[in-house]
């Protein structure tokens, strides 16, 4: 298993690309399945969730072909990716693939509106939580769907075609608004969903939908309405920067020291964010180019934050924030709202000497004057790279284990940090 060897102690400088969103590019990659024309998809980060995600797709019959690669870029990086599902041959996604990536289970919405059925694993994914499905089941019935659970598969069927209809989610849910977007676009009528993610992937996706012929307005609010059409066809979409990524940056140079370019980044996709990191005393300043972040000379502040879904502070830069906090000059509270369990992270944190607390759901951070490198362990995709973070700042060596969890999220970690200065490699075997 590879492993990632971090000598701590530079401070960053130059440019980071940032890559497109693993969270935007697996809807819409997903999307594919509701036409039989091609759905051009720019900008698709080379990771390992999308892979697992393409491996799914083929199974019920979508074809993919690359092209666009960039001058002088390998084929590691962001590239475009057509997906034709002419036809869908399976209906079923079955337990080997699904339980590797829960976002495989949103297949459920486009395969049901199109073929009228689907059989789906319960999913599996990262050990943040129990993380339900009970979201997809209701609103999926709202529209008219038979939903059965049975030996661990949801099997839903839609025999006249799914129908439109209101349905207030009763909790703010990425997935299952992405789920009953595609869904109904394909249904007969107007459906309204209430209290719906306004996360930005949810806008691309809505923008995905619109060119290959849907209807659908107001994306990016909590009330989202959507007129459904007979049928879609092929699009050329751009997936969105990636937020997460510019924010797990950020937070590196604001933790090292430096100055750095975060090529390509979109301050709107992380407002709440960056002004976050702008308090711990990082200069953040929107460019042509993307987003610079400096911090000089002066120490870390320390600020306390509560995750929420968009616009709020995310849950997805809680790890990392954690990261930035442990060598904050004074106290910080970190409180988690979104998923139960997601601290797991404190304890490795912890073995390169930062000193944090769990009440519940709220970790008190005691910040340090320094930390030192020592082996770690890689437990879910975000809690890896916070250790990525404080070990660039640590003194010494940090050896990080279970890399494969940063492998599905993180196009070209190791690449983007040693061109700025960093002391970091990977370790094969
Ligand atoms: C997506 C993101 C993930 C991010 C999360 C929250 C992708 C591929 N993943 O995950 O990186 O951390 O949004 O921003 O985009 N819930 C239920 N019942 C359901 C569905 C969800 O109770 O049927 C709960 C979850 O357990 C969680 C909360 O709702 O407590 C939010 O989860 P959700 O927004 O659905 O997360 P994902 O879409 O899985």
């Amino acid at each position: 298993m590879d492993r990632i060897r971090i000598v701590g102690g530079n401070e960053l400088s130059g440019n980071i690309p940032i890559s497109g969103a693993k969270n935007a590019a697996l809807p819409l990659m997903i999307a594919s399945l509701l036409t039989d024309g091609t759905l051009t998809l720019e900008n698709v980060p080379h990771l390992a969730d999308v892979e697992q995600l393409t491996r799914i797709l083929g199974n019920h019959g979508v074809d993919y072909s690359v092209n666009g690669r960039r001058l002088r870029q390998s084929e590691a990086y962001s590239r475009t990716v057509n997906f034709t599902a002419r036809n869908i041959v399976d209906t079923t996604a079955p337990y080997e693939l699904v339980s590797k990536m829960r976002a495989s289970f949103w297949v459920i919405g486009p395969l049901l509106a199109r073929m009228g059925e689907a059989r789906v694993s319960l999913p599996g994914g990262c050990a943040i939580g129990t993380r339900p499905v009970d979201l997809f089941i209701d609103g999926l019935q709202a529209l008219g769907a038979t939903i059965d659970v049975e030996s661990g598969y949801v099997i839903a069927k839609a025999k006249n075609r799914l129908r439109g209809n209101r349905y207030v989610f009763p909790k703010v849910s990425v997935g299952a608004t992405h789920v009953l977007m595609m869904a109904a676009s394909l249904a007969r009528g107007e459906t309204v969903l209430e209290n719906a993610a306004r996360e930005p992937e949810i806008v691309n996706l809505a923008d995905c939908l619109n060119a290959m012929g849907a209807k659908v307005s107001g994306a990016g609010t909590s009330t989202i309405t959507i007129d459904g059409v007979d049928q879609l066809s092929g699009a050329s979409v751009r997936v969105i920067p990636d937020r997460i990524e510019t924010g797990t940056y950020a937070m590196a140079v604001a933790m090292t020291g430096g100055d750095v370019v975060l090529e390509g980044a979109e301050p709107d996709l992380l407002q709440s964010a960056l002004d976050v990191i702008a308090q711990t005393g990082a200069e953040i300043t929107p460019t042509n180019e993307g987003i610079r972040v400096r911090r000089n000379g002066a120490g870390i502040a320390p600020v306390d934050v509560t995750t929420a879904p968009f616009p709020g502070f995310p849950t997805d830069l809680q790890a990392q924030f954690m990261g930035l906090m442990t060598m904050a000059k004074g106290k910080s509270h970190i409180t988690e709202t979104i998923f139960e369990n997601r601290f797991m992270h404190v304890q490795e944190l912890a073995r390169l000497g930062a000193h944090i607390t769990l009440s519940g759901q709220t970790a008190i951070v005691d910040g340090v004057s320094k930390l030192k490198g020592a082996p770690v362990m890689a437990t879910d995709l975000r809690a890896s790279v916070s250790l990525v973070i404080a070990g660039l700042a640590a003194e010494g060596e940090t050896l990080v284990n279970r890399v494969y969890h940063l492998d599905r999220g993180f196009e070209r970690l190791e690449e983007k940090l040693s061109g700025c200065g960093a002391v970091i490699e990977r370790i094969s075997g």
